[in-house]
């Protein structure tokens, strides 16, 4: 973990929800669902709105690929709708069109983030 910004607001053998805090406030939130096999489902990542577009999203998502690794995680999975550009900017891959033949939203992809091979 790196100290003071990935705060864990709760933990079990299920997943991980934390908050994001820099320089003493909340600028964001995560939660991740841990499945088999080192994988892991990255439900939901917020920064927060006044902070978008500062370099937080991609700040909270490495400190949590770190907290994740040393947790053994090997893989993570998403899928979006709102945010394909966030996730390939910082490389994510995508790997097909999920939901979206029964979202009328949109194309809905599907990622992964290899943390290791
Ligand atoms: C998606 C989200 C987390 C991005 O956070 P952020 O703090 O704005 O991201 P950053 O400032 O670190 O952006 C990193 C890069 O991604 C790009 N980016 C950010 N959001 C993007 C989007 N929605 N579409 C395309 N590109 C995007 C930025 O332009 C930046 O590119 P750069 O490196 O070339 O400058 C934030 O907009 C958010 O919380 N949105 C609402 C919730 C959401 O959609 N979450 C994701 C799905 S669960």
């Amino acid at each position: 973990m790196r100290k003071g910004f990935i705060v864990a607001i709760g933990y079990n053998q299920h997943g991980i929800t934390v908050k994001f805090s820099h320089n003493g406030e909340e600028v964001g939130t995560s939660v991740t669902n841990f499945l088999n096999n080192g994988m892991c489902y990255l439900v939901y990542l917020e920064t927060f709105d006044k902070h978008r577009g500062t370099g937080l999203g991609r700040k909270c998502m490495n400190n949590l690929f770190h907290f994740l690794k040393q947790k053994g995680i090997r893989r993570i999975n998403t899928d979006t709708y709102t945010a394909m550009g966030f996730y390939e900017k910082i490389g994510f891959t995508s790997f097909g069109l999920g939901r979206s033949y029964i979202n009328a939203i949109g194309d809905w992809r599907i990622y992964h983030y290899p943390l290791s091979k």
